[in-house]
């Protein structure tokens, strides 16, 4: 006798989140044959030197268990790759700890410096993995929504930013470059927000993992910790993934003074104990090699030249297009072709997952719809994600479908 199905047992922390909108859409662009446009990875390989480096690691016998904090010779990489990128001298072994890529160190800043009933200041549209992280330290946000001003880039409210801090505010969680919105956050900005936080007495988890990803020559990417007074209160976070088109490799990191390292190492060391030692090694090489950084510098030009063909040939089809700054998304309003098609949402107006599924049912294009990312659902549903980390052929057929479908 076969057993009634029993309903899925969930924590009542996590059972708000639900399914992931990356599987939820990857199972629905898999029944239609889309092209994925949708979740932030490369469609083409890892660079062959990273390859190599990781195949060496393991026949070289690199497979026991790491120091926790990271192999001495990744730990080391790091300090030169954040000094490389004007950052200040790190002791490797004591400021930066090796993570599984960039999730877990988000998980375990939360984790590990954070109390129940604390609160964290967040920006919206948000990285998925922050509000069910805050909730499983206990920890309540308080979004502050980035919106397209008339020049075309996201930008906050000064007031509102001031006003999502309160009493019982404990950290701010910053992504910058900024996903899904593809915004660089400024200098004045940063010092806006640094100043909240000195006032507040909060810390930053600096979400960096696309640091090097930004197509402004004179407008690079800042660091928050670089800011005066923000080193001694911030935690910054970045990975291997998206720098070196190897999302899979799961290597990431967390730069932090010691006090506050160590609530992040406390969270570590039973989340994962070490990070898988091989690619560390890997990694390493990718950090410290001249053949790193030209591979980045290539990267950059490459998703430079895709960028603006995806933004021209969007704004062609008559999306409303926010070029981004940095990362490889781009967000675009929906809004006109929404109207032309009479493609409405239950709420009467223009929808995000009505025009995502009407996209990958007539065109075979996959993309994301943003207003999960938003606690006020609204603001994101004149708007779609699309990544444009693919190859050339990729971007190329997604666009000629998308011709054809809308004409
Ligand atoms: C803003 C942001 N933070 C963190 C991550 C996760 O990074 P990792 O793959 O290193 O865990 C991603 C991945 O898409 C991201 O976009």
């Amino acid at each position: 006798m076969t057993s009634a199905p029993r309903a899925p047992r969930v924590s009542s922390s996590l059972r708000p989140f639900g399914t992931s909108i990356f599987a939820e859409i990857t199972a629905l662009a898999v029944r239609h044959s889309s092209i994925n446009l949708s979740q932030g990875f490369p469609d083409f390989d890892a660079p062959e030197f990273l390859k190599r480096a990781l195949a060496d690691a393991v026949a070289g016998g690199h497979n026991q268990y790491a120091r926790t904090q990271g192999v001495p010779k990744l730990n080391e990489a790091i300090a030169g790759w954040w000094r490389r990128a004007g950052g200040r001298e790190l002791d490797p072994h004591a400021e930066i700890t090796v993570t599984s890529g960039c999730t877990e160190a988000l998980a375990a800043c939360c984790l590990g410096l954070l109390e129940r009933g604390d609160e964290a200041v967040v920006f919206e549209p948000y990285y998925d993995a922050y509000p069910p992280d805050l909730a499983m330290a206990g920890a309540t946000m308080r979004a502050v929504t980035l919106r397209p001003s008339d020049r075309g880039v996201f930008g906050f409210d000064a007031a509102e930013l001031r006003g999502a801090f309160g009493a019982r505010t404990r950290a701010v969680i910053l992504n910058t470059p900024h996903n899904p919105t593809g915004k660089v956050f400024t200098r004045e900005e940063l010092g806006q927000i640094a100043a909240l936080c000195i006032e507040h007495d909060a810390i930053v988890i600096a979400d960096e993992v696309y640091e090097r990803l930004t197509f402004d020559p004179a407008r690079g990417h800042v660091s928050i910790a670089s800011l005066p007074g923000m080193a001694e209160r911030t935690v910054t976070l970045s990975s291997l993934g998206k720098t070196f088109s190897a999302t899979g490799l799961k290597i990431g990191w967390a730069v932090a003074p010691p006090h506050l390292t160590a609530g992040v190492r406390a969270a570590h060391q039973f989340l994962t104990y070490a990070t898988n030692t091989p690619t560390q090694h890997g990694a390493a090489l990718a950090l410290s090699g001249d053949q790193g950084e030209a591979y980045v510098r290539e990267l950059l030009a490459t998703y430079a030249a895709r960028r603006r063909f995806l933004c021209d040939a969007l704004a062609d089809l008559g999306f409303g297009v926010v070029e981004p700054e940095g990362t490889y998304f781009i967000m675009a309003d929906h809004t006109a072709l929404s109207e032309r098609l009479g493609l409405l949402g239950d709420h009467g107006a223009p929808d995000d997952f009505a025009f995502c599924r009407w996209l990958i049912e007539h065109a075979g294009v996959a993309t994301i719809p943003p207003s999960v990312f938003y606690d006020d659902k609204a603001e994101g549903r004149k708007l779609l994600r699309f990544a444009f980390c693919k190859r050339q052929e990729t971007l190329d057929e997604a666009v000629g479908r998308m011709r054809q479908a809308l004409a």
